[in-house]
């Protein structure tokens, strides 16, 4: 066993892959909200993912890998016994346990997996926990058994109805609040449209927001500015003084249209991606 070696490679659905790696020191330290920053080869990007779950005893570090781009194709081609070339972290801030009566844990696609660690902590120091889990349809629904460990209630949604709920987190949300659950505090972590409407709801229901943010990040240690974010009206980089943040007065406007700047050199990247991938496996 080594340093940042895959032990266990797990497919969730057709885009999301679990890797469990083998990193001592950051399963020593990791903390409910924290993230590393992966590069998979010499020359490759640095990509931000949360720590999902952690093993202190085994060394290990759990990670949840949606392919969405290059860099998260590219991880996810990766193997058993493969190992990552440099995983960075923990980073970030903690979020901040207190006992708050009930709370809400809300996590839409991939977003599941980034809240589940803040649910298990939730619950860990007393909260009672209602947990929300949205996706487009059944098959993206992620880690439903285990959030139904760490949660009191768990609330399934698909915006096509073919499992659970048919509609948004943001009915079952209501449809909750309406049905006397007094919820003190809220977590959201998913597609920013969603983050930035399921927080608006929130303040509605007298609930306080707080928002997990994932802007463009490079260095992930506050050097680098990439990863600016405005709370508050105030300047804040994500990967130092968040990603969470208490999502009042998130402009989650300006997030949108800043993680929307490389659209096109993404779109490259992959198309170059795909035609390399498919010129090796002798495809055309
Ligand atoms: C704190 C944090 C935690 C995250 N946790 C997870 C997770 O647990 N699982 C998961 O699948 N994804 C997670 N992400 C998102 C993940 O970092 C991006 O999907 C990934 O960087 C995309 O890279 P790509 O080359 O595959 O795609 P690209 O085609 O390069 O980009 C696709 C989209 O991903 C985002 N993105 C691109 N590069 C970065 C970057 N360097 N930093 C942040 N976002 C970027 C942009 O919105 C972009 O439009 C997290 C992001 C942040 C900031
Ligand atoms: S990623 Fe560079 S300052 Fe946050």
């Amino acid at each position: 066993m080594q340093e940042n070696e895959i032990l266990v490679k797990e497919q969730l659905n057709e885009v999301v892959m679990k890797f469990v790696i083998y990193k001592p020191l950051v399963a020593r330290a990791a903390r409910a909200g924290q993230f590393v920053i992966l590069r998979g080869r010499d020359g490759g990007e640095r990509v931000p993912v949360t720590l999902v779950d952690w093993d202190e005893k085994a060394g290990t570090i759990t990670v949840i890998i949606q392919s969405i781009g290059k860099s998260t194709f590219m991880f996810n081609s990766l193997k058993q016994g493969d190992c990552f070339l440099n995983i960075l972290g923990p980073l970030g801030t903690a979020v901040e346990m207190k006992n708050y009566g009930t709370v809400a844990v809300i996590g839409g696609g991939v977003g599941i997996a980034e809240v589940y660690p803040i649910a298990k902590a939730l619950k860990a120091i007393g909260n009672k926990v209602i947990s929300i889990l949205g996706a487009r349809t059944k098959s993206l629904l992620i880690l439903e058994e285990q959030m139904r460990a760490v949660s009191d209630e768990t609330i399934c949604c698909t915006d096509d109805g073919s499992y659970g709920q048919k509609g948004m987190v943001t009915d079952a949300l209501k449809a909750c609040v309406n049905s006397g659950e007094k919820i003190a505090a809220g977590f959201v972590i998913g597609p920013i449209p969603m983050m930035k409407f399921t927080s608006k709801l929130m303040v509605e229901l007298g609930i306080e927001p707080y928002a997990s943010l994932n802007p463009i990040m490079l260095d992930g240690t506050g050097m680098c500015g990439g990863c600016r974010v405005s709370v508050e009206g105030k300047v804040r980089f994500a990967c130092v003084d968040g990603p969470m943040f208490p999502a009042r007065t998130i402009d989650f406007d300006e997030l949108i249209r800043r993680t929307g700047e490389y659209k096109l050199q993404e779109k490259t990247a992959v198309e170059k991606f795909e035609k390399d991938h498919q010129c090796k496996l002798g495809l055309h």
